[in-house]
């Protein structure tokens, strides 16, 4: 096996993961394990979870319905919920593997009522689809806007191929510290469910809340909430609180593959972007762009080595990184601690996140699948 990998920890997983439902009390939890569990391996992930014997996840949701299916081809019981809208081409599969589609329009409603005959006719009995409403209530990506939304979902409650489980909205800036866009679209959600508590129309689950939420809106939990990035041990920004403690779930390790000695004035790898200032000695480690270690980390990232940070000198290359070690006692094999903890000293998504103008989100989903995950309980 390669040296490089990425150690997945399951026990700071359900560590992150008590603190959310202490945090939320009655309030269901759908976890999203999308885009492969943010990164991590969605079936370990889910697994780990239901290992929670009693406290499982009520829900879980996706992006889009290939993971759905991944999830029931796992044998995952619970609810699924896709996010994003399903295309024609899968509404027999929605139907087949009681996957919960978001809906929010009529040509999505018409794709499942066809499908759904077609299903009749081959599987022989009635049945209703659990559809999910997304309401727009600022964020503007999907979703029927908000004050559009009392008619559509009366009209669906009436129809008789659906049930409609649940009703939800997204928040665009819960991870913000001024919570007034949050808390405008928190209105328009709670006015949506009042009018429809008016008009007697059972709208089964109301959520709204992402990881920004559940730190920070305690009025937004409503039925259910959906953390992701915080199951995976990461605040979503450096604005909202830490109102409970999370523990980042993925660590990247590879090993010291080669040293060699360079003189002043040499310079390293693609570009000649590093030139040595004095003889020194530099390391190559096996891991480059391929794997997730992103080109832009160019002559910026640190590793821990021997509780040591040394910094990354030179382009990242496809396979190969090269770190600078000056007369350090540092041997091939060593262990190099490219995200993770040495005894005091840590390097995070966050660090990789400032130098690449981007969030932890975006780190974890980018190590790619050439990089095996180790999993650690
Ligand atoms: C609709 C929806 N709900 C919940 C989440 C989870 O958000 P977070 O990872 O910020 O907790 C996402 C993620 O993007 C989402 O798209």
């Amino acid at each position: 096996m390669r040296p490089t990998n990425a150690v997945i920890n399951l026990s700071n997983l359900k560590k992150n993961y008590i603190n959310i439902r202490r945090k939320v009390g009655r309030a269901k939890v759908m976890a999203v394990v999308k885009a492969n569990a943010y990164g991590h391996g969605v079936k370990e992930i889910v697994n780990s979870l239901n290992s929670l014997k009693g406290s499982e996840p009520e829900y879980f949701a996706v992006a889009i319905c290939d993971e759905a299916i991944e999830l029931r081809e796992l044998g995952i019981k619970q609810p699924i919920l896709v996010f994003e809208p399903f295309e024609k081409s899968e509404a027999e599969n929605v139907i087949e593997y009681k996957i919960i589609p978001t809906v929010f329009d009529d040509l999505h409603l018409n794709i499942l009522m066809n499908a759904k005959r077609k299903f009749i006719s081959k599987a022989g009995r009635e049945i209703k689809i659990k559809v999910h409403v997304k309401v727009d209530t600022g964020m503007n990506r999907l979703g029927i806007k908000f004050d559009k939304a009392a008619v559509f979902i009366e009209k669906l409650s009436k129809n008789k191929n659906f049930l409609i489980d649940g009703v939800y909205t997204h928040f665009a800036t819960s991870d913000e510290a001024d919570k007034t866009f949050a808390n405008l679209q928190l209105k328009r959600f709670n006015d949506l469910l009042n009018e429809l508590k008016k008009r007697n129309i059972n709208y089964g689950l109301a959520h709204a809340a992402n990881s920004g939420a559940i730190l920070d809106m305690p009025g937004s939990y409503f039925d259910m909430v959906r953390p992701g990035i915080s199951l995976y041990g990461y605040y979503p920004s450096e604005e909202t609180s830490e109102s409970f403690p999370i523990y980042p779930v993925m660590s990247l390790y590879s090993r010291v593959a080669s040293i060699k000695e360079i003189n002043k004035n040499e310079t390293v790898s693609y570009g000649r972007l590093f030139k040595a200032k004095h003889t020194t000695k530099i390391i190559s480690v096996p891991i480059g762009y391929a794997d997730g270690f992103a080109r832009n980390l160019t002559n910026k990232a640190k590793a821990i080595i021997n509780n040591k940070i040394y910094n990354l000198i030179g382009r990242v290359t496809m396979d190969r990184i090269m770190f600078e070690i000056n007369d350090d006692d540092v041997k091939i094999g060593d262990k190099v601690t490219l995200l993770g903890k040495g005894n005091n000293l840590e390097i995070n998504a966050w660090d990789w996140g400032k130098i690449l103008n981007t969030i932890p989100y975006e780190i974890t989903c980018s190590i790619s699948n050439r990089v095996p995950r180790i999993y650690k309980n």
